[in-house]
């Protein structure tokens, strides 16, 4: 096929063999940092079509001077960095890779929620630091999570994931707030929906596996923190922005919550002096959540395929507009 792609990052290969392939010709930018704005720009111009991820601003700008695009076709199941309105106005659809890593990520917020609950990153640093010492029986105390409550922020197929682990695990109780029931969900693990107010007054443990959206944003602010256990543990893997990063180094500081586990960060990268780093009962990670082999070529092979569908069929397998080949 004559189609021209441009593939913005070093994806994985098995994707990019797939397109490879069906003998598109592919620009593939070869640098570890992503394109500024600019070159994003002046390279898709002369591509029909883009796979892209969530550090490319695919914003109104790029996407007035990019309007002839054919298909976009992001490596991510969040979409936060796409101006979805602003495709589907001018008839691009936008593929995207939901469930590819939900395993992945859900082992990242469960492994967050540990290793908060017992101090983990804070206590490999004091030897690092040369402060083992001896053993204290009333020092470096956790907390254990076997039947406490998991309140989640956003109960899809991440969620659904993190549950199941803390159900089998702890036999946590369960439940959850979403603007619509899962009802599917509420079966298999047992979960109570509930309203927001209750959700951050029960939770034991709060993870967040919301999408970025302007109802999202900074949900998890001084006031929500403030509505919490001040034994609550705040667990993001989501986005970033879901919550006020001050707000939530506070919370931890004036003990109204007890602490956090964070994939995600607001903003990012995290800087290296941030206060939060440095507190006993939060941990950080480099949004990361995604990051397997095995979750990372099955979104490059979905990421691929949504591309390739559309050229052979006219089909989008995983889209986030559908609306655009329907009209
Ligand atoms: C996603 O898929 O949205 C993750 O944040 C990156 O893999």
């Amino acid at each position: 096929m004559e189609k021209k792609i441009l593939v913005t990052r070093l994806y994985p290969r098995a994707g990019i063999r797939l397109l490879e392939k069906e003998n598109f010709h592919l620009t593939l930018w070869k640098n570890e940092r992503p394109m500024t704005s600019m070159e994003l720009i002046e390279s898709a111009i002369q591509h029909h079509a883009l796979l892209c991820t969530l550090t490319d601003r695919i914003d109104q700008h790029f996407l007035t001077q990019c309007r002839h695009l054919e298909i976009i076709s992001q490596f991510a199941v969040g979409y936060d960095n796409i101006d979805v309105a602003a495709a589907t106005s001018l008839g691009i659809p936008v593929g995207f890779t939901p469930d590819a890593m939900s395993e992945a990520t859900a082992d990242i917020a469960f492994g967050l929620m540990i290793a908060v609950a017992r101090k983990m990153f804070f206590l490999h640093k004091t030897i690092i630091n040369g402060q083992w010492g001896h053993f204290k029986p009333t020092g470096n105390l956790g907390c254990e999570l076997k039947n406490k409550t998991l309140g989640i922020f956003g109960l899809g197929r991440i969620g659904v994931k993190m549950a199941l682990r803390c159900k089998h695990a702890y036999d946590m109780n369960i439940i959850y707030h979403n603007r619509n029931r899962n009802r599917a969900a509420e079966k298999l693990l047992d979960a109570v929906h509930v309203d927001y107010e209750d959700l951050l007054a029960q939770s034991d443990v709060l993870s967040v596996h919301c999408a970025l959206t302007a109802e999202t944003r900074e949900r998890f602010n001084r006031s929500a923190f403030k509505r919490m256990k001040p034994s609550a543990i705040f667990i993001n893997t989501a986005r970033g922005p879901v919550h006020h990063e001050k707000d939530l180094t506070l919370a931890i500081q004036t003990g109204d919550i007890w602490g956090a586990g964070l994939d995600v960060t607001n903003p990012e990268p995290m800087q290296p002096d941030n206060p939060l780093l440095f507190m006993e009962n939060v941990c950080v990670l480099p949004h990361v959540g995604s990051g397997t082999k095995e979750a990372r070529d099955q979104m490059s092979v979905m990421a691929a395929m949504n591309i390739i569908e559309f050229y052979r069929n006219g089909r989008v397998p995983h889209m986030v507009n559908p609306e655009v080949l329907k009209s």
